[in-house]
């Protein structure tokens, strides 16, 4: 038996599925993101292990016979975040989460110094990553910086106070800004820079590596003796969990954020379009992404607009009503963009209302700007119709609509498993099976049920003029940035 834990930004889910990848029961704990100011966004690092703990207790109640054989834990989490701590291993204050912009200076300081940055991280500088994180600390909290003894991303620290371990894994280091992904090593480069020893910095295992056992304490807590594995970055490790693991697969993921990603033929850096070249989660491979700031969080702030409670009640009201594209059109950065425009100083626009405009119509232009945004990745990263049919996961993928909207404007087929939220928390469970010596081929293996949504014909030449209106909408929202 095995145990998948996936540290969200909204939420931690947990699994325990058999050596079959049967899931037996499963546990969702969601949490807030504090945002002290416009640009903010942190968490305490402890709600994560208490959702953890929380999560476990479920799933030992949901199945305790499975649950007290399991034998290895794998994690999956939210990249890019900086958890600093002191020589204690405490916090030294909330972790500054991937969708924190407030280093965008330190970004201009990192490019100037390192004109090879990107050829090296494989990205251009962008206040998501760790590095502008930790500059921003050090210009702006220096006693903290100073006190920095450990840096973690959000599944290690959970698994260091499973195991009293630190360590990370390549997936999760790509995503810091502080790695060289041609070499798979800490760039020692970027930390003399930051003037930070090298062993602030965890040890690198592989993702399937095993990373410790459960402290003393824990297993009588749990009712639970297992050993852990390193695990990985959500983006890459949902992919290892739908079998997306050979050069070409490709995935999108509509979650609080979205991506398009590309497993790639070995290291090949391109700066162009701000897209991220990382270590992917198996040994010796590579991805690239589109990676947007912008997901359902827009739903999300748009249920808040218009005071829908029930998002799903909202979506499904949308559905009723569909008649192919809005007259709106919603340009999505309500938090700045990344991949193509590497811009925190974006903002969002809703065009084209009248005094017939209501919500359900504020919702559906929210569902296709974001679409848009995906359609900016596919071309940023040169997949087309030729390229094999993307796979499509994230709570996005619950909607029918949704799904079909984003099929029409991608102008491609996409492959939907069900369970569509649950893959990063399976691929843990892969990687914790893999850790306990399950063979690749059978534990890696591609969904064997998974239904194709086809784009939506009659509209699919509507939306394509839609989407050069949204592109050419882009130049007067670039001059409305904060
Ligand atoms: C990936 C990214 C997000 C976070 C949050 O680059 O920023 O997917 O990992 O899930």
């Amino acid at each position: 038996m095995y145990l998948g834990i996936d540290i969200g930004t909204t939420a931690t889910k947990a699994i325990l599925v058999d050596g079959d990848q049967q899931l037996l029961a499963s546990a969702t704990m969601a949490y807030a993101v504090s945002s002290p100011q416009p640009g903010h966004a942190e968490q305490h690092p402890d709600i994560w292990c208490d959702a953890v703990l929380t999560g476990l207790a479920k799933l030992r109640l949901e199945a305790p016979k499975a649950y007290a054989a399991v034998s290895h834990i794998g994690f999956s989490g939210q990249m890019h975040s900086l958890v600093a701590l002191d020589e204690n291993h405490k916090p030294l204050r909330p972790a500054m989460l991937w969708n924190d912009t407030r280093g965008q200076a330190e970004c201009a300081i990192l490019q100037r110094e390192f004109p090879d940055i990107e050829q090296r991280t494989g990205a251009v500088a962008m206040p998501s990553f760790t590095a502008a994180k930790l500059l921003w600390l050090k210009a702006h909290e220096p006693a903290t910086f100073t006190s920095l003894r450990h840096l973690l991303l959000p599944k290690d620290y959970v698994r260091l106070k499973l195991t009293g371990q630190l360590a990370t894994d390549h997936s999760d280091a790509a995503g810091t800004q502080l790695y060289d992904q041609a070499t798979r090593r800490w760039s020692e480069l970027l930390l003399n820079k930051l003037e930070l020893p090298l062993s602030v910095l965890p040890p690198l295992l592989e993702s399937q590596a095993e990373a410790g056992a459960l402290r003393p304490a824990i297993v009588n807590e749990l009712g639970l003796k297992a050993f852990t594995c390193t695990g990985g970055g959500d983006t890459p490790v949902g992919s290892l969990g739908l079998g997306c693991i050979n050069p070409g697969d490709s995935l999108v993921s509509l979650g609080t954020s979205t991506s398009f990603t590309t497993i790639t033929q070995g290291y090949q850096p391109t700066s162009a379009n701000c897209l991220h070249n990382f270590a992917f989660v198996l040994p010796h491979q590579w991805y690239r992404m589109g990676a947007m700031l912008n997901g359902a969080s827009c739903l999300a702030w748009a249920a808040q607009l218009v005071d829908a409670s029930d998002i799903g009640g909202l979506l499904e009201a949308v559905t009723a009503r569909y008649r192919g594209p809005s007259r709106l059109l919603f340009l999505p950065y309500l938090s700045g963009e990344r991949t193509p425009h590497n811009n925190t100083a974006l903002r969002g626009a809703l065009l084209g209302l009248d005094n017939s405009t209501d919500k359900l119509d504020v919702a559906q232009a929210v569902l296709e700007g974001v679409a848009f945004s995906l359609r900016d990745a596919k071309q940023a990263l040169g997949i087309d119709r030729t390229s094999s049919q993307p796979g499509f996961i994230g709570g996005g993928a619950r909607s029918k609509l949704w799904s079909e909207i984003l099929a029409t404007v991608l102008d491609m087929p996409l492959t939907c498993p069900q369970g569509a939220d649950y893959w990063p928390a399976l691929g843990a469970a892969r990687l914790a099976k893999l850790c306990a010596g399950g063979n690749a081929a059978d534990v890696l293996r591609k969904p064997a049920s998974a239904s194709t949504v086809e784009p939506l014909n009659q509209w699919r030449e509507a939306y394509g003029e839609k989407y050069h209106r949204y592109r050419k909408a882009f130049a007067a929202v670039a001059d409305y940035s904060n």
